[in-house]
Parts: structure tokens; C-alpha cells; sequence
């Protein structure tokens, strides 16, 4: 006897379906007014009511934006959206306090792990406490060693000769226009997923195709970042239950990455990982009875690697399109340094460019990859300008605010000048608490060093060969909401291959 054919077990199990559907209704409705009560939804002040009713989209094209200039006029450098449970900083002190000092009262916190839980398992980017201690550990010393440092710049040198290059010059030659955003991306994803896996999607090929991982690993971070713009987190959460809508589609979006990851370890497995130079190879040294442990701490620096060294080239190549004398003082850099006949310059060359050095500094200053990171106070606590922080709440550090702060960096905070982090011809760095663009103290970004060398890599051999211009030098930047900056419809720009 089937269901269909029995009219009582079909009238059973739909009043079963009928009750378990109410109660689900029921419990998702009582949770949210709880949580809409502790949100404080009514409140009248003028930020809060600005933020609601979305009337700051008036006068800035950013969100990050309207912070800036609440920061700015805010003596403390500290702003409150009461509506979101959330402080926001700028105030140096309270940076390094809550970043260094009092790290343990704010940790990454529950709300976080719980939007990017899926995604990023118990990765690193993902969780406090022991796990965290361990692999930051493990990725410390794997990253500092020589023989990983030099795979990687390895695969990023080839990337850009065998590549990058030749799609410029390509564009170069038929003078088209194209979205230098949509490159980068390729680009640092190709790098990233050779670091971590092994594995080499091609983005960059000459065909720039459609890779179903790189779509997948953005849809699913997409998603992931969007959970946290839903009312209440029940919403997404009851989605994710039925399965239904954009949860639907970010669990098939995982289901790719997952795929992947566990098909290259079962590939290491079998295939033997102690030759190979890979992040996961290496990794699978440490931990190697658990594939799914394996799989989240390789995923987390694929999110880490991929967007953010994008983001930081794009703000770069914008920034320096609209300030010549910049780009003159880098290639005269370049010719004390590397001279006119060498085409690229070598790891130990971009090393001594100091200029270089300072203007990748300086565009981050003003476009950091990550413009905000929320931390999660476990006690009740006041920071050192005073304001005070209600256990549970949510306290945010603004890099892109603080990039344009007249307190921190003068009044020229908003012009593009490499020249305030020179001193004799020498890179001084600026304190990281005025700059957490890499975030700073206990949990300060692994991949710095990597990153910058990367970067540096990549803007020496572009300047020196080409003139990138915008198509609309007066193009007004729009962010897309997500977990790194990126532009609302690209980076359109024509390249023009240097006559020299
Ligand atoms: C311009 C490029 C980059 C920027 C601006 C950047 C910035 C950051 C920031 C702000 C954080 C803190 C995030 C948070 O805790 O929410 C972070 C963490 C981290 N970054 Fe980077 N990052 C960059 C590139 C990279 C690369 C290429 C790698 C890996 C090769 C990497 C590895 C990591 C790791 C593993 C963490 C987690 C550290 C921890 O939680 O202890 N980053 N990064």
C-alpha cells in the first residue's frame, strides 16, 4: 500500500505537515518580535531614522559614505545606529582597545559564524576560541616559510606573463574597452585557487570562460554577506529550512565549492600530498582525519585571497587614471630600479620601491578592500572615548571612514598623495590602528605581506608597459553591499601600450 492510495495516512500526514508548518510559523514569529523588541526598531533619533527610511541615499552614493561623514562630525569619532545594535568607530584608541587590548571581550561572535557558517564551516575566518588559536598557528607558520612564499610568487609571476599580459596587450592593440574590475578578479582567483588547492581554473584563459567555481564562490559569498541585510535572521533561516528562494540557491552554490574542495583532497589522498606545495597539501600534514575540517580551512582562504587583492588593484588603477604625476614618479621608479630594457621586475627590485610601496598604501588608505568588521562585545564594557558597549551588541571599526578622517591624516585626507608615507626616500608604515585595513593586532590579516608582494608585481608590470585610462574619468564609484568593495558595473578602461 502506497500514501497515495490511502486516504487516512494522506489526511494524517497532512495535518502533521499542516500542524509542524504552524508551529514553524508560530515559533518564527514569536522569535522575531523578541528579537525586533531587543533591535529597538522605534527609534527616533536622526540617524536612525535616516537609516530606515533611507533618506541618506539623498545626499551619498554609499553607505559608506553617509558613515563617513557622521564619523567626521561626531567629536568622538563614534556613531550608534540604534536600529542595528551596532557602535561605529573611527576613534584610533578604540581600534587598537578593541582589536588588541580587550581582544578576548570581542571575539567574531555568533552572529557572524552563524551568517557565514555554511559557507565557511569552522574555518579560520569563521571562528574564535580554540579552533581559531590552532589554525592561525598552523597558517602562521606555513605562510612565513620560505618555500610557500616563493610558490606563490611563482604562480603569481606566471600568471601575469602568461596572462595578464597578453590580454592587455591584446586590448591594447585592438583598443577595445573593458572591465578592469572583472580582470583582477580573474586574475586573484586563478592565484588564490593554485595556492590553496592546487587547482587552476583558468579565469584568465585568452576566451576569459565562464568558470562554474569562480560563479559558485561568489554567488555563495553573495548570499552568505546578503543573510545579513534580511529583517530578522529567522527569515533566512526558515528559507534555508524549507529550502526555498536565494537559500535554495546558495546551498547549491556551496554544493560546487564543496565538490571541488573534497574532490582535490580525495585527489591528494590518493595521489600523495608530502611533494606538493600547495596550502592544502601542507595543511593535510596537520590535520589529516578530518576531510570536512580540511575543506573549511581551505575554502576560508579562498574567500580571504579572492576578492581583496581585486578590490585593492581596482581602487589603485582608479586613483592613479586621475593623478599622472603619481604614475610619472612610480615609472621613474621603475627606471632607477629595474631600468628601460628589463621588461619585468624581480621580487628583490620591487622590494627596493619604496615609492611603489607607499602608493599601494596610500589607494588602500582611501579604498580598502574591507571598508568595515564587526566584532561582538561578550560583556558589558566601555571604550576609551567613553562609549559605552551593552553585552551582545555589535561594535564596528570603519577603515574606509578612517581613511578620511582630517583628525588622523590632515587636512589633505582626501587627496591621493603617496608622498605622506615616504620619509628620506624610505616607506614608513602608519600606525595600524590608524590603518586597519589589514585589520591590526591579535587577528591581523595572515596574507599581508603575500598580498602587497602580489600587488606590487602586478602594478610594476602594468605601469611600466601601459597608460591605463577610465572610459568616464568622472565615473561616481557605487559599492554593491557584500564582504569586500566592489564596483556596481566595473572598472570600464582602455589600455595604451607605452611607446618607450
Ligand atoms: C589586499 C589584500 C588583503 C587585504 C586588504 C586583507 C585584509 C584582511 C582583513 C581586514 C582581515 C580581517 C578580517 C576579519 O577578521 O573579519 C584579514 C584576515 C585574514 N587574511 Fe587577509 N587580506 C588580504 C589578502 C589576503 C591574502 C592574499 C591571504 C592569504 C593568502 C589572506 C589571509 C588572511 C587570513 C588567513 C585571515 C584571517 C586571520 C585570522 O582570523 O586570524 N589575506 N585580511
Amino acid at each position: 500500500m502506497s500514501f497515495e492510495s490511502s486516504p487516512s495516512l494522506q489526511s494524517m500526514s497532512t495535518t502533521c505537515g499542516f500542524l509542524f508548518f504552524s508551529f514553524t510559523a508560530l515559533f518564527s514569529l514569536f522569535s522575531f518580535l523578541i528579537f525586533v523588541s531587543r533591535m529597538k526598531p522605534w527609534c527616533n533619533c536622526d540617524i536612525c531614522k535616516s537609516y530606515l527610511t533611507m533618506s541618506w541615499a539623498n545626499k551619498f552614493a554609499n553607505l559608506c559614505d553617509w558613515y563617513t561623514h557622521l564619523l567626521r562630525k561626531s567629536p568622538t569619532g563614534t556613531i550608534h545606529v540604534h536600529v542595528l545594535g551596532n557602535t561605529i568607530t573611527s576613534n584610533p584608541e578604540n581600534v587598537e582597545y578593541i582589536l588588541k587590548i580587550n581582544f578576548e571581550n570581542y571575539p567574531k561572535g555568533k552572529p557572524f559564524s552563524t551568517l557565514l557558517g555554511d559557507l565557511l564551516g569552522r574555518g579560520i575566518f569563521n571562528v574564535d576560541g580554540h579552533s581559531w588559536k590552532f589554525q592561525r598557528k598552523m597558517a602562521s607558520l606555513e605562510l612565513g616559510s620560505v618555500s610557500i612564499r616563493s610558490f606563490a610568487m611563482q604562480l603569481v609571476t606566471k600568471e601575469i606573463h602568461t596572462r595578464l599580459m597578453p590580454l592587455l596587450t591584446a586590448r591594447a592593440e585592438s583598443n577595445t574597452p573593458f572591465d578592469l574590475q572583472d580582470i583582477l578578479r580573474r586574475f586573484s582567483f586563478d592565484n588564490i585557487c593554485q595556492f590553496s588547492f592546487g587547482l587552476d581554473p583558468g579565469c584568465l584563459l585568452p576566451s576569459l570562460p565562464v568558470s562554474d567555481l569562480a560563479e559558485s564562490f561568489d554567488l555563495a559569498s553573495k548570499l552568505s554577506a546578503e543573510r545579513a541585510m534580511t529583517a530578522s535572521p529567522f527569515i533566512w533561516k526558515a528559507k534555508r529550512f524549507f529550502n526555498v528562494g536565494s537559500e535554495k540557491k546558495l546551498k547549491k552554490a556551496i554544493k560546487v565549492v564543496n565538490d571541488v574542495a573534497r574532490g582535490m583532497i580525495k585527489q591528494r589522498r590518493e595521489m600523495g600530498f608530502t611533494a606538493r606545495n600547495d596550502l592544502l597539501s601542507r595543511f593535510m600534514g596537520s590535520v589529516n582525519d578530518d576531510d570536512e575540517y580540511l575543506r573549511d580551512i581551505v575554502v576560508s582562504f579562498l574567500l580571504a585571497g579572492r576578492d581583496t587583492v581585486a578590490a585593492a588593484l581596482t581602487g589603485f588603477f582608479y586613483l592613479l587614471s586621475g593623478t599622472p604625476e603619481v604614475e610619472a614618479l612610480i615609472r621613474a621608479e621603475l627606471d632607477r630600479v629595474v631600468g628601460p630594457v628589463q621588461d619585468f621586475a624581480t621580487f628583490e627590485q620591487v622590494r627596493e620601491m619604496h615609492y611603489l610601496n607607499a602608493a599601494i598604501h596610500e589607494s588602500m588608505r582611501l579604498f580598502p578592500s574591507i571598508q568595515f568588521d564587526s566584532k561582538f562585545a561578550t560583556d558589558d564594557d566601555v571604550l576609551p572615548d567613553g562609549t559605552f558597549v551593552r553585552k551582545g551588541s555589535r561594535v564596528t571599526y570603519h577603515p574606509y571612514a578612517m581613511g578620511r578622517m582630517e583628525r588622523i591624516w590632515g587636512p589633505d585626507c582626501l587627496e591621493f598623495k603617496p608622498e605622506r608615507w615616504v620619509q628620506n626616500g624610505v616607506f614608513v608604515p602608519a600606525c595600524p590602528f590608524k590603518y586597519p585595513v589589514f585589520q591590526a593586532g591579535v587577528r591581523v590579516c595572515l596574507g599581508k605581506d603575500l598580498a602587497l608582494m602580489e600587488m606590487k608585481c602586478v602594478v610594476a608590470t602594468l605601469v611600466k608597459r601601459f597608460d591605463v585610462r577610465l572610459v568616464r574619468p568622472d565615473q561616481e564609484l557605487r559599492f554593491v553591499p557584500g564582504l569586500t568593495a566592489t564596483l556596481r558595473g566595473g572598472l570600464p578602461v582602455r589600455v595604451y601600450e607605452r611607446k618607450c
